[in-house]
């Protein structure tokens, strides 16, 4: 008999409709189009406007766009994952205000948080209570709202990031699709590149931290860039590697949208051509937690049942991993 194995069966998406562009950004920091584009493969990013909107606004979205096209009950869902960098609150969990929203009246739910390659954390998670029969439908939704922590007096992280959400159903499969492997990774000391100073039990807030700006995104650009390049693809080849994967096997690389450079890295690495690269960070940015299932919702129509894909993420922590999947549909 067949290994069971967690297959995605369903995908949703939202971006919210506010596009902040590359000219907007001229009139707020010094940078200019030109450099965006070619330092980061960015034109434009969404940004979620709207008072007390947050993360949960858009995975709730995104959660029912899934719930809607596949026509699922939401009593059926017996657990919600949310990877988020940016919770709501620090709590409760996201993951219970999304579940409550939608209905998923017979589900737990928790975050999980890694960042950029939290989506892929979420996603190895939710796959292994599938696998072992504990769960029959278990949703993982990877959401930011990046907007909440960016400094817009800070051209070299403003220009990067971008709010979106998307999801993933995740069933039990004995036919031989889903998820195949994972190589899932993390290196603390990373943490000093690539963090939020403040609002954590560490420093908590304060009028000082306010002042001094410590509750935004903190980033030592060309270091986080190097390690980048270096992990993401060294993950990938690993993963290909280790399944006798050739470059003709893979049919997608579904990268963590950070930067066009580091991705093309990756796709050199693994010899892919373009047209097998997915890429959407010219129109959504860096939405962190939401790169990857963005990509999946917005290429579902051109995936075919058996397409090899691989999933590949780098991010704060830090954290990275490349995960192997057969196409289910
Ligand atoms: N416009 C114009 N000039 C700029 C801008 C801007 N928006 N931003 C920075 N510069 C300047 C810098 O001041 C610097 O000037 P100097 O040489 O006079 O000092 C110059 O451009 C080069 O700066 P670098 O930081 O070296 O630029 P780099 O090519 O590395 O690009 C970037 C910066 C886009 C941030 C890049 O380093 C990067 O993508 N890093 C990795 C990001 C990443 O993968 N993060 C992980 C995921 S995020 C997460 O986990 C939350």
């Amino acid at each position: 008999m067949e290994k069971i194995h967690a297959a995605i069966t369903a995908v949703g998406g939202y971006v919210p409709d506010y596009i902040l562009t590359n000219k907007e950004l001229e009139t707020i920091v010094d940078t200019t189009d030109e450099w965006i584009t070619t330092r980061t493969g960015i034109k434009e990013r969404r940004i979620l406007k709207g008072k007390d909107l947050g993360t949960s606004f858009m995975a709730v979205k995104a959660v029912n766009n899934l719930l809607q096209k596949k026509n699922i009950d939401p009593a059926s869902i017996d657990l919600i994952i949310c990877a988020t960098t940016t919770a709501d609150m620090q709590f409760p969990a996201t993951a219970n205000l999304i579940a409550t929203e939608c209905g998923l009246n017979n589900a737990f739910g928790f975050d999980i948080s890694a960042a950029c390659c939290g989506f892929l954390y979420a996603l190895n998670t939710g796959a292994q209570f599938v696998e072992n029969g504990r769960c029959k439908r278990v949703i993982v939704v990877g959401a930011d709202k990046m907007s909440s922590i960016v400094n817009y007096e800070d051209r070299s992280t403003c220009i990067i990031f971008g709010d979106g959400a998307g999801a993933v159903l995740l069933e039990q499969d004995a036919e031989g699709y889903g998820i195949m492997d994972s190589i899932l990774k993390s290196d603390g000391s990373g943490w000093v590149h690539l963090h939020q100073k403040a609002g954590g039990s560490k420093r908590p807030a304060s009028i000082e931290t306010v002042t001094n700006k410590e509750h935004y995104i903190y980033q030592e650009g060309r270091t986080v860039f190097k390690f980048a390049v270096k992990n993401m693809a060294d993950v990938s080849a690993e993963i290909m590697d280790r399944n006798g994967l050739s470059d003709d096997d893979v049919h997608w690389l579904v990268p963590h949208q950070a930067n066009l450079r580091i991705i093309q890295a990756t796709a050199e690495r693994m010899n892919l051509p373009n047209e097998k690269v997915m890429l959407n960070i010219q129109k959504y940015g860096n939405t962190t937690s939401g790169t990857i299932p963005l990509c999946l919702w917005d290429w579902e129509s051109q995936l075919k049942k058996g397409d090899n894909l691989i999933l590949a993420a780098f991010g704060g922590g830090f954290t990275w991993g490349a995960t192997y999947i057969r196409w289910a549909y």
